[in-house]
């Protein structure tokens, strides 16, 4: 019967890696090792820290005895730090309550620091050939592909489906090494074959029963993490004509777009020729609503009221901070990106400002 299983061992008879240095043997200080440090970081770059690793460390008992220094040095460069604080403290744990013999199953190599679910059922694998699932953060990619699984896979809920999936997915006949070749397998390609940007599909063995490839959904799947919905600010920008020019105020330097020369900002549900009147003792000929402008920063979103307004000629103070100038003029100063999305949409030559004067 052709099963996940079954594909994936095949290809990794052909296609996988069998020459990894921490597949040489099945000593789990080896596995455990390879396994914290491939957690974050890719093979290529894990070998040669491992190699010169295990040859400061050979075994459980001389990383418990080495001092912590010692562990950073040898793991300066590999980043996420908290894995080599992590490794060392179990060290000592292996060594003061497992005799320097590490836990054969699952649960109670679950116990140590550092040490999740997945990176436990993989020592448990390829340490002691245990029939245990993995589901890394690549793992998980390929199965929410393989067997359609929406939701954003590190959700509880979602989550919970895919362990489900890995438990189901393993192989029966663990006998021969086949738990062994099915993880491995299932963590070369989603490394590789199933990446997250360009999967690779017309070489995968899962292809003709994959769903995301079968429902053509591989840039739909897995789902993205859900994105916070961000508070909305809600702005009037003012466009003040006199004499075909535009009047623009400098921003102070500290706070948003500090420097640059913007539209009069007032908030949204000001009465504008009040406001015109109190601030600049001017008084509003016309008033034209243009269309609202959407603007998306990282913290928030801001929805920007244009409105242009005519004004009777008089005389209007002017500050160090502030200018008439031609709109073609102010695209050539430093402005924001929505002011200058709007001077583009309202200024361009197809847009007959003459309508407004
Ligand atoms: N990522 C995590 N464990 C791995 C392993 N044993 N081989 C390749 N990539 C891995
Ligand atoms: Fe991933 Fe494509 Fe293979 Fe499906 S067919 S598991 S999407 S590489």
């Amino acid at each position: 019967m052709i099963t996940i299983a079954s594909l994936l061992i095949d290809w990794h008879r052909k296609y996988g890696r069998h020459d990894l240095p921490w597949q040489k043997n099945r000593d789990p200080y080896a596995i455990w090792v390879s396994e914290i440090m491939l957690q974050q970081t890719q093979v290529n770059t894990v070998i040669p820290y491992y190699h010169r690793f295990m040859q400061a460390f050979p075994t459980v008992a001389s990383l418990a005895d080495a001092p912590l220094e010692a562990v950073l040095a040898l793991w300066s460069g590999l980043g996420y730090y908290s894995r080599a604080r992590n490794l060392h403290a179990s060290a000592r744990i292996v060594a003061s309550n497992y005799q320097c013999r590490f836990p054969v199953d699952r649960c109670s190599l679950e116990q140590l620091p550092g040490i999740g679910r997945s990176t436990a059922a993989a020592i448990a694998v390829f340490s002691f050939g245990q029939r245990e699932a993995i589901l890394d953060g690549n793992v998980k990619r390929v199965f929410a592909r393989y067997f359609g699984i929406d939701g954003f896979p590190s959700e509880s809920k979602v989550q919970k489906i895919l362990w489900e999936k890995a438990e189901e997915a393993l192989p029966h006949d663990y006998q021969n090494g086949q738990i062994e070749a099915y993880t491995q397998a299932l963590m070369d390609l989603g490394a590789t074959v199933c990446s997250r940007g360009a999967p690779t599909c017309e070489v995968c063995p899962l292809n003709r029963y994959c769903i995301a490839a079968i429902e053509r959904r591989i840039d739909q799947l897995p789902t993205p993490k859900p994105r916070k919905s961000l508070p909305q600010k809600e702005v009037i920008f003012l466009f003040l004509l006199r004499d075909r020019k535009l009047f623009l105020q400098k921003r102070p330097t500290s706070g948003i777009w500090g420097g640059l020369w913007c539209l009069p900002e007032i908030s949204a549900g000001v009465d504008v020729s009040a406001y015109c009147s109190d601030q600049w003792h001017i008084q509003v000929k016309t008033l034209h609503e243009l269309p609202i402008l959407n603007h998306q920063f990282t913290h928030f979103k801001l929805r920007i009221y244009p409105k242009l307004l005519t004004i009777r000629s008089e005389k209007m103070a002017l500050s160090d901070d502030s200018i008439w100038i031609y709109p073609s003029e102010a695209l050539e100063r430093g402005i924001p990106t929505p002011v200058r999305k709007l001077l583009q949409r309202t200024f361009s030559s197809s847009n007959n400002l003459a309508i407004f004067i």
